[in-house]
């Protein structure tokens, strides 16, 4: 609900159980007051600083000196930082007018207060949510800026963003555009991020803060698996479970970066978005810029509460609602089972071996068009290779539907491999600069997305392959980053805004294809999960975590995704041992124990089941299947992180505390080991619960404060797991 007292000029923005507070003061400034757990809607002035600095600069024209209280600009917390008066901490923007100068000035005009948000004009938001717009103007240039702030009545995530207006006749440039400023009142925090590579993303790093710039960013045109596109700030001694976490997650797919500054006044503030490193963009009298919008946080139950926050709030306003809150396929995919060589036959036969499982969806994954039989020829080229699968993909498909399954098909829609009737018809389509020779990355190149003549040929192709075939989950792959950014349909005064307008040219498209079939499941990947952020949620349901299939790897992959992201948007296969990445070998149970915690599916030759096999694989799957509702809607508590520990643990908990379920996983197994306590949490502690594994009836507050002693079987990468069920 959003509450605006007009005799103190204030805003109350309040979540489920949070209040963010900011009022408009004398001089016309946004001045933040309070972010956290919901108070009552008194005055908060009390609570500003108190000045005393010397050397501040004075508010334009007010001519106060340096001690009086509030004086300088710098020294507000500010809802939007902006450059060029007496403001050194990092703007929020930064404008050049016509004139040559970067100076803007922004105060308030008005405000709106909207019962639901209006959807974004070509970029992923959440949905819906009472939403402020804060109208601030600069009457001297005539440039603004919207602010909007969206609140929901049963999550504490805000979604933000600014809209940028140039209200003049004139033309400006932007320098920097970020989403948002947000003010912390202390400077005590650790600064949490997530970090990786192909094979081993999303690991968890935490710095203290300090008096300076703390930032993460993405130059690669895509979010990438080095950082995320997330921050968090922790407070001094937050835990899983307990103290402050303020959560940051940008929904955006390009270059971008995000900022904690700790400011030598003891405060902290925290910015970004589309990051302006290379970037500026012009904008033509009249002209708006939208901003990628920013889904931020509070929590009081420390890391695990903010992430039950995100998941809760993406799972209702951000994830495709005709999938997000559903069963998902079981999926057998092909990849790890047959790369690229497979024929008819073959493919048929890794189908007809699950018949009757629960697997119930064949994805044929790369390999099957163009010229494609190594990855150095046909990404592109759309259309069936019919050499290898005689007769069309339709002797497949009409195969797999006859087993009553339903068939899914690769794409890597971005993408141009050299040796490709694409790329000899049109190599400018491919991303270049002129009289530079292209970087390889996997032996391919990036389509320019800024063109409308790629845009089309790529929508096209892919939705005419959609339309002629009976497809019903498509994966979405992106398997390199951008480089020699430039376009050549751009002036060279635009060229700095390559890299959003390759992700609005995205955006594009997947509106194109994927919302115009709103019936396909498209699951994301970029090797993995070297894309998986907010936006890319809003189109795919889930996405493909990491190559990495091995249990062990997987256990820190999922911990460090989860975060952030909930399980069900974690696509975790079953695969083989040896492990195709690892070489490791690790016994099956384990293996569907840990693919388990998200989106389960399997990645092997089929073909080779023995009756055994099978009815190993559908055991696996009926026990998937059960706990399938805590996948999709459960409150995730995480119990052992594998990245401090040995041990790695995961409760899942229906909504209701109905029913509940504890993975317990040990690394090392060895001799006189020390004895493990994994303590369940988010239970009720007045509930009963029966444990099928212990034969026995304990109370939730038993559970969760004696805990359980699992023997793990001989050996290393072990689980164990116990069953809540109330009585
Ligand atoms: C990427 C994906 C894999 C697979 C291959 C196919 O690496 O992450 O799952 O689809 O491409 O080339």
């Amino acid at each position: 609900m959003i509450f605006f007292d007009k005799e103190t000029k204030t805003f109350y923005l309040e979540g489920k159980s949070t209040t963010y507070a900011f009022f408009i003061n004398k001089f016309g400034y946004a001045e933040h007051l309070y972010y956290g757990s919901r108070i009552g809607r008194d005055p908060l002035f009390y609570t500003r600083g108190k000045g005393g600095r010397t050397c501040a600069a004075t508010v334009p024209g007010e001519k106060i000196d340096g001690f009086d209280e509030g004086s300088s600009y710098h020294y507000f917390p500010s809802e939007l930082a902006f450059y060029g008066n007496g403001d050194y901490r990092e703007p929020c923007v930064q404008v050049e007018n016509e004139a040559g100068d970067r100076i803007c000035d922004l105060l308030y005009d008005s405000h709106e207060i909207l019962p639901e948000k209006p959807a974004m004009k070509g970029m992923p938001s959440m949905r819906g949510g009472e939403t402020l717009v804060l109208h601030l103007y600069d009457s001297v240039t005539g440039f603004g800026a919207d602010l909007y702030y969206t609140v929901y009545p049963d999550t504490n995530v805000i979604a933000r963003r600014v809209v940028y207006k140039n209200c003049s006749d004139r033309v400006v440039k932007l320098r920097r555009a970020y989403s948002f400023t947000m003010s912390l009142p202390t400077q005590d925090y650790d600064f949490l991020s997530l970090h990786g590579a192909w094979g081993m993303e999303h690991r968890i790093q935490k710095t203290a803060l300090h008096n300076g710039v703390i930032s993460i960013d993405s130059k690669r045109t895509t979010s990438s698996a080095s950082l995320n596109p997330f921050i968090a700030l922790c407070s001094k001694g937050a835990t899983e479970e307990s103290g402050e976490v303020y959560g940051v997650s940008l929904i955006y797919s390009s270059s971008y970066v995000l900022k904690a500054e700790g400011v030598n006044d003891g405060q902290t503030l925290i910015t970004g978005g589309i990051n302006d490193f290379d970037f500026s963009w012009k904008l033509e009298g009249g002209e708006e810029f939208e901003t990628p919008e920013v889904a931020i946080c509070y929590s009081s139950e420390g890391v695990g509460g903010m992430s039950r926050e995100y998941h809760d709030a993406y799972r209702s306003y951000l994830i495709n609602p005709n999938f997000a809150k559903k069963s998902r396929p079981i999926v057998i995919n092909s990849w790890e089972g047959t790369y690229m060589d497979f024929d008819n036959e073959k493919l048929m036969a890794i189908a007809s071996a699950v018949k009757g499982t629960g697997i119930d969806t064949f994805v044929l994954d790369d390999g099957w068009f163009g010229t494609r039989n190594t990855d150095e020829a046909g990404l592109g080229d759309w259309y069936v290779n019919e050499d290898k699968l005689v007769g069309g993909l339709n002797t497949v498909i009409n195969h797999v539907n006859s087993l009553g399954m339903r068939f899914g098909l690769w794409f890597e829609p971005e993408m141009v491999n050299e040796d490709s009737d694409l790329y000899r018809n049109h190599p400018d389509w491919a991303i270049h600069a002129p009289g530079r020779a292209h970087c390889y990355t996997r032996n391919q190149f990036v389509l320019d997305l800024t063109r409308a003549d790629v845009r089309d040929y790529i929508v096209d192709s892919v939705n005419s392959v959609l339309k002629n075939h009976n497809i019903g989950y498509v994966k979405w792959d992106y398997n390199r980053n951008v480089t020699e950014s430039y376009s050549e349909l751009l002036p060279a005064d635009r060229q700095a805004e390559f890299a959003h307008r390759y992700a609005l040219g995205l955006y594009n498209i997947f509106d194109r294809i994927i919302l115009a079939n709103p019936d396909v499941l498209f699951e994301g990947c970029a090797g993995g999960g070297a894309r998986f952020d907010p936006a890319q949620l809003y189109y795919f349901p889930q996405i493909w975590t990491s190559d990495d299939s091995d249990a062990e790897e997987r256990t820190l992959i999922q911990y460090g995704t989860s975060i952030v992201y909930p399980l069900s948007s974690m696509t975790c296969h079953f695969s083989v041992v040896p492990n195709h990445q690892t070489s490791r070998i690790i016994d099956t149970k384990t293996r569907a124990d840990i693919a388990h915690l998200g989106t389960t599916g399997y990645e092997l030759d089929t073909s080779v089941f023995t009756d055994e096999d099978r009815e190993l694989t559908k055991q696996q799957i009926a026990e998937y299947k059960g706990m399938e509702p805590l996948i999709i809607e459960g409150d995730l508590y995480r119990t052992d992180n594998p990245m401090e520990s040995n041990f790695f643990g995961f409760t899942l908990v229906s909504k209701d505390k109905s029913r509940a379920e504890l993975t317990c996983y040990q690394r090392m197994g060895r001799p006189n080991a020390q004895l493990k306590r994994f303590i369940p949490k988010g239970l009720a502690p007045e509930k009963n619960y029966y444990v099928p594994e212990l034969d026995i009836i304990l109370s939730g507050s038993t559970l969760m404060n004696v805990g359980l002693l699992p023997v793990f079987e001989r050996g290393d990468f072990k689980t164990v797991k116990y069953h809540f069920e109330e009585k």
